[in-house]
Parts: structure tokens; C-alpha cells; sequence
């Protein structure tokens, strides 16, 4: 099938020309351009023979293609795979640290630090450091189930790394290390350790950095599958959790990296996976998509606060604006932009609503619908793909959030359809991110829906959204 023609494809978000796409990798605005790599097979749907692609942007939101920046070299210590790492600025020449990946003759992987550096403008052409790796072995005296992923920063005239890993029979861990000259690390210590059972076995892309007056860490451990976070103190070096939560909790975000870009926000972009098997996704030529940027901001009620960046209003196109109405069980709303790229912004004041909630990429007769709903009572949010595609091979198991809501708080619910993608905000301060495809081309409504009595709707805006990729998207 020709990739401009998929329906699934995202026309907004961010995805290669074709091939398999995971991890964002080395994110960091340089000379005023935003650089995006990534983990990609440039053979494959599938994962494997991974490597660092690359893409620019001047806003965040138009995206273009550039070389691919990291190759595995045969006869390496990456011949089997350019794993995930970070960018940062060394005295004004733009580095990454990532994972080199090798096999054992038992398939077993070594994964060590390696760096490299980049004296373009455009970050196209990349030099590996000869020394690589920077690091011998993971640290001594400890049996560690993974040591991969990266996070760099400066501290006066030392370097910080932190790197993921696992202690077995213990649970997931960040390893810290130091530098004078990036080229010789020190281990420090463990800046956290969890517990297996709570956290899992080996954290994958850890993510450390202040917010606000905390500081935040982001990992995506195995086997849970999602991403979580934890806010509290980095103090001597030692990070402790007072909050914990679900960075999404859709089922597809994972193993995200976040940045400060040159007006001190804090982006985030996670990688979407697919919610269709290999065969699929090779008959697709594409699987994986990376989620629009997401800008991370202290939170009152002391979780993790997230909103889309502004920047993706540019892409907003025909309006359908509603100023106050009353859903209910017997009047639902069916909204008159439809579409398969649109931006939804519904505000309900919730109070003795029964479950509530809109429907996106309906069929005509409701044969196909994705349901959004939210359970005032329990302050659940979900997702409801029982009937969101009449292809049975497709995931459609449910996924929700708890939002709780302050007395007198209205549930603002900030949605993005693109196609496959469905990106659910709520209040600024909770996602779900979901995957669909729907088979039929008539689905495309949306309908505002009340359950168990009426729900009142404040203000509802639709936008229809333009695409990023040009005519052929
Ligand atoms: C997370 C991850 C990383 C690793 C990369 C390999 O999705 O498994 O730990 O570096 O992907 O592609």
C-alpha cells in the first residue's frame, strides 16, 4: 500500500518516511533548530539493526528529514545497535552519549556508554569518539540485568551521568557516574534503587531534571510497559520520591525524554507504540510514532502538570465553536466538524453528572466509535476501544486514569484525533494516549454523550487540523 495513502498514517505527528521508529534520542535545541532523533530500523517495520535518525524543526510541529546520524560500525562496540542516549552542549560542540550495543556468541547483549560529537550547524555528520566505550563494564559487584540509556549534565567543572539499569532479585536502578572530561567516568552510586515488585526489574531511559522547586524522574521500566514518574529532592547526589504517578496511562506512551529548550520549558516526547501485531505493521511498511510535544509544568496538587505545546495551534484550521448546552441520556450532541485530524477542547462542570464523555471516529450508524468517558463518582477517565474497529486483530482493551477533581473543578478534556493517534489531556495534569483503526472510511463523527443524567458542557471548541507532511500526506 503506498504510505500516503494509509488511513492510519498521522497526518500531524511526527513518524519516519517508512520503517520502524521507538525512542526519542538526543533531543536539544541547537542553533535555534529543534533536533529530534530517534531509535530506527531503516530496513524493518519491526524492531532491530537499530539506529539514530534525524529530524529538524523550527517549531516543534514541521518536521524534516535529515541522514540518518548514527550507524552501527561492524567489528564495534555498537556493530549490533545504536541504543538510546542524549545531546548536550560541550563547550559549543554538540555531543551525544548513547548505548553501544554488542552480542555475546550466547545472544546475550553488552551495552556500554559511547560518545560522539558533531561540528555541523545542522547536526547532519557525526564523529564517534575512537575511545568508545567511555565505560569498561557496568559497576562492579553488582549483577545488573540491562545498563543502557543516558542522561547528561554539567555541575560546575564535573560532568553527571546517569545510567539505567536493574539489580537482580531487587529491582530497577539509575547508576551515577562523574567526569572531568567525559572521557573518564567514576561510578558514585545508585541514585535510587525501587523494589521489583512495585517498580519492576530494570528501569529503561531515565530522565532526571529540576522543575519547578523539584526535581523529576522519568523511567520506563520492564516489564510494566508505561512510563512512570517520581517528584522529590536530589540532594548529595541522591534522588528521593515523595510523589509518584503514571506519565500516560493509555497503554502506548513509553520510554519518552524531555529537554529545556532556549525558553526554559521542559519538552517531552514519548514514543507511540502500535496497537496492531508485525504482520500488520509490515503490511503498513511503518509502525511506531512519536507523540506530540508535550511541555512538562509543576502541578498545584503536587503531581506532574503536562500540556501540548502552543506551538501545535498553528495547526488549527476550520472552527466549530458551542458556548454552554446540555448533554443528556436522551439529547446527545453530534458536533458538526467531523473528521479524522481534528483538536477537541470540552469544558463540563461535572457536578451530579452521572459517566459522560464524547465519541470520536463514529461510523454513521455507531458501528464503529471510540468512547472517552469520565466517571465523576470515581474520578475515572478512560478510553473504550470495544468498538473502535471491526478489524478483529486489532488491541481493544480498556485503559484509564484517575483524575480528581478539587470541589467546584470543571473537567477540561483537551482531545487530538490523528487517525491512528488519539491524545487525551485532562485538566492539565493527566494523558491518555491511545491507538485505533478504525475500517471504515465513513468514521469520522463526533458525538458529546450523558449516561446516567445530563452533564452540563460549558464551552466546546472543534478545530479541524492541518497536516504537517505537505500535499501527499
Ligand atoms: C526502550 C529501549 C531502550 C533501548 C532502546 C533500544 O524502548 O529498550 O532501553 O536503548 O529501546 O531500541
Amino acid at each position: 500500500m503506498l504510505l500516503a495513502g494509509d488511513p492510519h498514517r498521522p497526518q500531524y505527528h511526527f513518524l519516519p518516511p517508512s520503517n520502524w521508529l521507538n525512542d526519542p534520542n538526543g533531543l536539544i535545541q541547537w542553533k535555534g533548530q529543534y533536533h529530534l532523533f530517534y531509535q530506527y530500523n531503516p530496513f524493518e517495520p519491526v524492531w532491530g539493526a537499530i539506529h539514530w535518525a534525524h529530524a529538524i524543526s523550527d517549531d516543534l510541529v514541521h518536521w524534516r528529514d535529515l541522514p540518518i546520524a548514527l550507524a552501527p560500525t561492524p567489528g564495534t562496540v555498537d556493530e549490533y545497535g545504536v541504543f538510546s542516549g542524549c545531546a548536550f552542549d560541550s563547550d559549543g560542540v554538540a555531543t551525544v552519549m548513547y548505548t553501544g550495543v554488542r552480542r555475546r556468541a550466547d545472544g546475550s547483549r553488552i551495552e556500554l556508554p559511547c560518545l560522539a560529537t558533531s561540528t555541523d550547524d545542522d547536526l547532519v555528520r557525526w564523529e564517534k569518539y575512537r575511545g568508545n566505550p567511555v565505560i569498561a563494564s557496568a559497576p562492579p559487584g553488582f549483577d545488573v540485568l540491562g545498563f543502557r540509556d543516558h542522561g547528561v549534565w554539567r555541575e560546575g567543572d564535573t560532568w553527571y551521568q546517569v545510567i539505567g539499569s536493574g539489580i537482580r532479585g531487587v529491582g530497577g536502578t539509575v547508576f551515577l557516574y562523574r567526569s572531568l572530561d567525559l572521557m573518564h567516568w567514576e561510578y558514585v552510586h545508585p541514585i535510587c534503587t525501587g523494589d521489583r515488585g512495585e517498580s519492576g526489574e530494570m528501569w529503561e531511559c531515565p530522565d532526571l531534571f529540576p522543575l519547578g522547586d523539584v526535581h523529576v524522574l522519568m523511567i520506563s521500566p520492564i516489564p510494566l510497559g508505561k512510563t512512570l514518574y517520581f517528584l522529590g529532592s536530589f540532594r548529595e547526589h541522591r534522588f528521593e520520591a515523595q510523589h509518584r504517578g503514571v506519565v500516560d496511562d493509555g497503554g502506548y506512551f513509553y520510554a519518552p525524554q524531555s529537554f529545556t529548550d532556549d525558553h526554559g520549558r521542559r519538552v517531552m516526547f514519548g514514543w507511540l507504540r502500535e496497537g496492531r501485531d508485525p504482520s500488520a505493521q509490515r503490511a503498513a511498511a511503518w509502525a511506531g510514532v512519536m507523540s506530540l510535544p508535550r511541555v512538562l509544568l509543576p502541578a498545584a496538587d503536587g503531581a506532574l502538570g503536562v500540556e501540548p505545546a502552543p506551538e501545535l495551534n498553528a495547526l488549527r484550521g476550520r472552527h466549530l465553536g458551542v458556548d454552554s448546552a446540555t448533554v443528556s441520556p436522551a439529547t446527545p450532541m453530534q458536533v458538526g466538524v467531523q473528521g479524522v485530524a481534528l483538536e477537541i477542547v470540552a469544558e463540563f462542570v461535572p457536578a451530579q453528572a452521572g459517566q459522560f464523555g464524547l465519541k470520536v471516529r463514529c461510523a454513521p450508524d455507531g458501528s464503529e466509535q471510540t468512547l472517552i468517558a469520565f466517571e465523576p463518582g470515581s474520578g475515572w477517565l478512560s478510553i473504550d476501544r470495544e468498538r473502535s474497529s471491526q478489524d478483529a486483530a486489532v488491541d481493544r482493551e480498556p485503559h484509564g486514569t484517575h483524575v480528581k477533581l478539587a470541589a467546584g473543578e470543571n473537567l477540561t478534556l483537551r482531545i487530538f484525533v490523528d487517525r491512528s493517534v488519539i491524545e487525551v489531556y485532562a485538566n492539565a495534569r493527566a494523558t491518555l494516549t491511545s491507538r485505533i483503526y478504525p475500517s471504515r472510511d465513513d468514521s469520522v463523527g463526533v458525538e458529546l454523550f450523558a449516561h446516567e443524567g445530563p452533564v452540563r458542557l460549558k464551552k466546546l471548541d472543534v478545530w479541524e487540523m492541518g497536516s504537517v507532511w505537505g500535499a501527499n500526506a
